[in-house]
């Protein structure tokens, strides 16, 4: 087969303008080991973006692999309403006990826009079970939830959503504490001052907006939240889809603050990138007001691969991997360690580089002036020196995976240095 005019073709890519592909081919991967992505020549690629901020713990990591093999060997699927299966059992009983001790009750989906779709509609059919007119969501500009019409009437990131407004819910949009920590403060008191009472949640991915450009903030955000939400009573959906699992040097990055939210959604290194699998946990007192009546009640809302029997017991093999590390936050400050130093060597050679920031897992800078097409030959270049430097508009970024080594971190550095002084020097 040739699957170049194959691609040419027939395939259409996510978040890909096909008309570039005159300047650059697709990359065509065919195997993946460890940190490494190997294409037909076997020539290798470091995931240094974590194949879409998944894959935590490298790829095909054989304990996972394993699971899967015995997960095979017994049951594949089965629908997932009037049905359990031990896979699905033994995953929500392992992270209950790392999650906050007020979250118990476990949603399954597929992917993080439904995990996100999931809480805001439970959000709503709670608040109109309870007789409540509370119908306004809050969001964060900058911020990013998927890419459903639910998840995009509360994402910020307008590139993405310009075309649908018109079809979004209402949403408030307030400040990045990432831009202005006291204005988005203050704009979000306001906000409540005037229709708190009206606010069915306020949704935020914590300590880090990801897809909206890798924009850190401060915990005291959270916390002023958390002031907000014991006052006016509204939920808070706080979305761990790409920080959760360690990215910032806690399982859960938003437990590094005073925010006791109502709702947490998990997916992406749920399964360390496997199979596709999402979580929406959630208060018992909101489970509880979804029980009575079948018609009036019941939360309808399924989809066909909930808790998919595979992924649940690759979701439980991650968990393994985890605490066969023995302490994972020392991983992620030795990551961490590493990415400062690079950061401040990066700064001092490279004048376009601006506002280059780090934590945990996570580098960032964004290249002053940039346009798109020299963006693309960062890019290309990066590829050229076996890293993927896939940019968020003018922003180059690494999300790395736990398990790079010290010898590996320092191969990226390197070549990261080499891709700039080709491209921005
Ligand atoms: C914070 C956050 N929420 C939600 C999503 C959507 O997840 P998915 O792409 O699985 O729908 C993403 C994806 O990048 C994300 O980063």
């Amino acid at each position: 087969m040739n699957y170049q005019e194959v691609f040419e073709k027939h395939i259409w890519q996510p978040y890909t303008q096909h008309a570039e592909y005159g300047d650059y081919s697709p990359l065509f991967v065919e195997r993946a080991e460890g940190i490494k992505l190997f294409d037909r020549e076997g020539n290798f690629y470091y995931d240094t973006i974590s194949s879409w901020w998944c894959n935590l713990l490298g790829h095909r990591h054989p304990v996972i692999t394993e699971a899967l093999e015995r997960q095979l060997s017994c049951l594949d699927h089965t629908l997932f309403a009037g049905i359990v299966h031990p896979p699905a059992l033994e995953l929500v009983e392992r992270l209950s006990s790392r999650m906050p001790a007020h979250l118990t009750r476990y949603f399954f989906s597929d992917n993080g826009s439904t995990a996100i779709e999931v809480a805001l509609k439970m959000s709503l059919q709670y608040w109109k079970m309870r007789g409540e007119d509370r119908s306004l969501f809050v969001f964060l500009d900058h911020g990013y939830h998927g890419d459903t019409i639910g998840a995009m009437s509360v994402s910020g990131v307008s590139q993405f959503n310009r075309y649908f407004r018109q079809s979004f819910f209402p949403a408030k949009m307030i400040p990045s504490p990432a831009d202005d920590l006291e204005r988005a403060i203050e704009e979000l008191d306001r906000l409540c001052q005037r229709e708190g009472d009206r606010v069915s949640a306020v949704l935020i991915e914590p300590l880090l907006q990801g897809a909206g450009g890798m924009r850190f903030y401060s915990p005291r955000f959270l916390s002023e939240l958390e002031r907000l939400r014991k006052i006016w009573g509204f939920h808070v959906i706080c979305d761990e889809i790409a920080v959760g699992f360690w990215r910032l040097g806690s399982f859960l990055a938003h437990t590094q603050s005073e925010l006791q939210p109502d709702f947490v959604c998990l997916s992406k290194a749920l399964t360390n990138g496997m199979l596709p699998l999402a979580l929406t946990i959630t208060r018992e007192e909101i489970y509880r007001e979804f029980l009575g009546d079948y018609g009036e009640r019941t939360f309808f809302h399924g989809h066909t691969y909930t808790a998919n029997p595979l992924a649940c017991a690759c979701a439980c093999a991650t968990l393994d991997v985890l605490d066969g590390m023995g302490d994972p936050e020392r991983e992620v400050r030795r990551i961490e360690a590493h990415l400062n130093e690079l950061g401040e060597e990066l700064v001092s050679e490279f004048p376009r580089l601006t506002h280059v920031a780090n934590a945990g897992l996570i580098w960032r800078a964004e290249v002053e002036g940039a346009n798109r097409r020299e963006m693309l030959s960062i890019y290309r270049s990066g590829l050229r020196h076996r890293i993927l430097v896939r940019p968020l508009g003018n922003i180059i970024y690494l999300f790395l995976p736990l398990i790079s080594s010290n010898k590996e971190l320092k191969f990226i550095g390197e070549m990261l240095k080499i891709t700039l002084k080709e491209t921005v020097a």
